[in-house]
């Protein structure tokens, strides 16, 4: 117990809940006192030196005197590396079996007594004494990872190795990733844990870990770019520290990246490319990012508090009234009897279908917190506890169920490793459609259980499926909520086979894409917590996961109104655009700020439902090619190292340039650009990059730039869809796709293309037969 630890220990203990999260914080503190093994003394090991190699498919197997390493190179270029025999697959991240080895990737010797595996798009060259460097065809290193260290039980009954290993990048390299940071996008010096984790209250820049970690990282260098992937789902630490040019004596001191994991296996995946490549081989690997329903990319309004269906009308109304655009409307815990998932408070909500059928006649969904934790001894508990042999919840080493305090009290915790639970669990959703839920939100699942001291989840000891492997909370925790994730979306498409389920998840891992999204979690309300919440986007975004966004306003605390529209008129441009707070938070609803501040943010509101087809677009292209709708400013140009730096801003799709206001009091600030030629979509006024410009950025708007031949899929002010061209520099050309909502369903729409060219004075938009498009609105000129 540390410091921290006894404050929130004395100050639970004063009420009934605090007292009963003390029972069950001593009581996991027992099973794992119980059930861990331990260590006791731990024998140090490292590859030792090559002693033969054998060939196989896609590269081959290399032995050491104290190990084995599997590499191969995966058909379109992918790079896996396992030790100690460790295979590729089974694995939560990648799907199936994984990509096929590439059949002329050739295993052959090395210098200094290496060997290395060619192949057309990389080369993986192994030293003798087991180090691993990614290399690009023309042999530039772009990632070194020296030989691993083991620490092993020296009696083995008492678990498996710990391992460390460190990998070298080059001196300019910068990191990104890991899941979501409050401290990025570009991650600097630290060391950053890999454990999901609920921080116990309104987060900001400084908090690490967040609910959602995962090792992948996006490193970006002058040399290329590459994502490296552990693949190993125990808790872990990340060191990082960049590195520095002409450091000492004039000789670059390479960045570090290093791996401390305290179990599971050691293995690895690089993806090399430009950042589109790099983000598509991923999605290839771990699965395409799933494309939300088209409402859900419209702006949406949450409550913890709500407290009634009179409530919900009169927010609803009071949107409807200005006139202003309202998408959904998501219902917190306040809405169950007792906090219990799956129920409804029928005093309260006494007719939810009434009120989820009388919202959609105005275009607005309804959707429901999920909690995974089952309430002790409930209805929900008891159809649990008949699900397969042994029931649905997780159990102890000794094979009691484990119980931890969440909302509704003493709770129980399904198994989502489980395949019988995810049924089970999938199945529950019948009820939430029924009540017409349209959407699903995904709660308290890093898993949460109320502790005044330790780890706020489950014991360490507490057993998993695995999905039949059999494990410990150690490597089951952090993708509970991936598997839970997986459970509620399979389960939404048994039921509802017609319709894109949407869900999205606070907690989870790499390749929770394939399910759904995620948000910020409980920013904190500050300057600080605005910066934060698009340091998730960006980072989660190139983690593979385009679909976040934060509390507009933030969690827990009452924002000014320029700290509110500030927000909002951020979120108008991220992926998941809702505002939400916290049960003791003031309210959000716009005109609660003033009506210079809801002016404002009609027109933000406004902006974001003219801007609905191009975020169907880019929720498709997501599926297609692994982008993210919201990228960092050097996704097109990962060689320009001021854009590299550039944290403040970020690109929306391939057309916008957004630069959000995220200091108290400006009303101006410094845009960097991209090369070629920008147009300020306020003003029109051309802007030249590379190169960085002061902008206006008056408190009704943040200043957005528009690429010159960018072409936009746009709702017309009739409602009906239109395409607008922002006008190629003279002498140069532009164009753009497009992919319409193909409706609710799976099936998506073809992609349009369309080319734009100067024909004469004029601006001309042709699409992919060469026909001129009528009607198309040019702007720029
Ligand atoms: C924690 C979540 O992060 C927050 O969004 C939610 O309002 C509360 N749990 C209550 O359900």
């Amino acid at each position: 117990m540390d410091g921290r630890d006894l404050v929130r220990a004395v100050k639970d203990l004063g009420t009934e809940r605090g007292r009963r999260a003390w029972r069950s914080a001593w009581r996991h503190r027992r099973a794992d006192a119980v059930g861990l093994p331990r260590r006791g003394a731990e024998r140090a090991r490292v590859p030792g030196l090559l002693t033969g190699t054998e060939a196989r498919p896609g590269g081959g197997v290399l032995r050491f005197a104290r190990s084995e390493l599997v590499v191969r190179v995966a058909v379109g270029g992918a790079v896996f590396w396992g030790w100690d025999g460790a295979p590729p697959t089974p694995s939560y991240a990648v799907v199936g079996t994984g990509p096929d080895p590439d059949p002329r990737a050739v295993l052959e010797p090395d210098t200094g007594g290496g060997w290395r595996v060619v192949s057309e798009r990389v080369t993986v060259a192994v030293s003798r004494h087991g180090a691993v460097e990614v290399r690009t065809p023309g042999g530039t290193v772009l990632r070194r990872e020296l030989p691993p260290r083991w620490w092993e039980p020296v009696d083995p009954a008492r678990g498996g190795a710990r391992w460390s290993q460190r990998g070298e990048v080059p001196a300019d390299a910068r990191f990104f990733g890991l899941g979501g940071r409050a401290a990025g996008p570009r991650l600097r010096d630290g060391t950053y844990r890999l454990w999901n984790t609920d921080p116990g209250g309104a987060f900001g820049p400084g908090t690490d870990p967040l609910y959602l970690t995962m090792p992948v990282q996006l490193v970006v260098a002058d040399a290329g770019t590459h994502l490296v992937f552990h693949d190993n789902s125990w808790d872990g630490r990340v060191v990082l520290r960049e590195g520095e040019e002409g450091a000492g004596s004039g000789a670059d001191r390479p960045g570090s990246s290093e791996l401390r994991m305290d179990g599971g296996p050691l293995r690895c995946w690089v993806l090399v490319g430009t950042p589109a490549r790099v983000l598509q081989g991923w999605a290839g690997l771990t699965g395409a990012p799933a494309v939300p329903p088209e409402w859900a990319l419209g702006y949406q309004h949450a409550r913890w508090g709500f407290g009634s269906a009179a409530e919900v009308r009169r927010v609803v109304d009071g949107y409807a009234s200005r006139g202003l655009a309202l998408s959904a409307v998501h219902l917190d815990i306040d809405h169950y009897d007792g906090h219990r998932a799956f129920t409804v408070d029928r005093e309260r909500f006494p007719d939810l279908p009434e009120l989820a059928l009388e919202l959609r006649r105005k275009d607005v969904h309804l959707v429901s917190i999920i909690d995974p934790a089952v309430k002790a001894g409930d209805a929900l508990h008891a159809s649990g506890l008949s699900v397969g042999a042994g029931g649905a919840f997780v159990r102890d080493a000794r094979g009691r169920e484990v119980r931890g305090e969440v909302w509704p009290g003493e709770c129980a915790y399904p198994d989502f490793t489980d395949p019988a639970v995810r049924e089970w669990w999938g199945g529950l959703y019948e009820e939430r459609l029924a009540q017409g839920f349209a959407g699903f939100w995904h709660d308290m699942n890093e898993p949460v259980s109320f502790a005044p001291f330790g780890d706020t989840t489950l014991p360490r000891s507490a057993r998993h499926s695995m999905d039949g492997a059999g494990g410990d909370h150690r490597s089951g925790h952090n993708v509970y909520a991936l598997t839970m994730a997986r459970a509620g979306w399979e389960g939404l498409l048994r039921l509802r086979p017609a319709e894109r389920p949407f869900l999205f998840s606070r907690s989870g891992w790499a390749g929770m894409q394939r399910y759904g999204g995620t948000w910020s979690g409980d920013v904190e309300s500050s300057w600080d917590g605005l910066r934060a919440s698009l340091a998730l986007v960006l980072g989660l975004g190139l983690c593979g996961v385009p679909y976040s966004g934060p509390d507009v306003g933030g969690f827990g605390g009452s924002p000014s109104p320029e700290l509110y529209l500030r927000w909002l008129q951020l979120g108008a441009y991220l992926p998941l655009f809702r505002t939400h707070s916290a049960l003791w938070a003031g309210q959000r609803e716009p005109w609660e700020f003033g009506p210079e501040t809801e002016r404002a943010a009609r027109a933000a509101l406004a902006e974001r439902d003219r801007l609905r087809p191009y975020f169907v677009t880019l929720a498709h292209l997501a599926r297609r090619t692994g982008a993210p709708y919201v990228r960092p400013l050097w996704w097109g140009a990962p060689e320009d190292r001021a854009l590299r730096d550039c944290e403040d801003a970020f690109l929306l799709g391939d057309a916008l340039l957004v630069a959000p206001v995220l200091e108290c009091g400006a009303d101006r600030r410094a845009v960097r650009l991209p090369r070629g030629r920008w147009y300020d979509t306020a003003t029109g006024a051309a802007h030249e990059g590379p190169g960085q410009v002061l902008l206006d950025a008056p408190r009704g708007r943040i200043p957005v730039l528009a690429r010159a031949g960018a072409l936009l899929p746009v709702r017309s002010p009739g409602g009906g869809a239109a395409l607008e061209v922002w006008a190629p520099a003279r002498g140069r050309t532009g164009g753009g796709v497009v992919i319409r909502d193909a409706g609710p369903g799976p099936a998506a729409g073809e992609a349009e293309r369309y080319a734009v060219r100067w024909d004469g004075d004029r601006v001309l938009v042709e699409d992919e037969a060469g026909e001129a498009v009528p009607g198309v609105r040019v702007r720029g000129l």
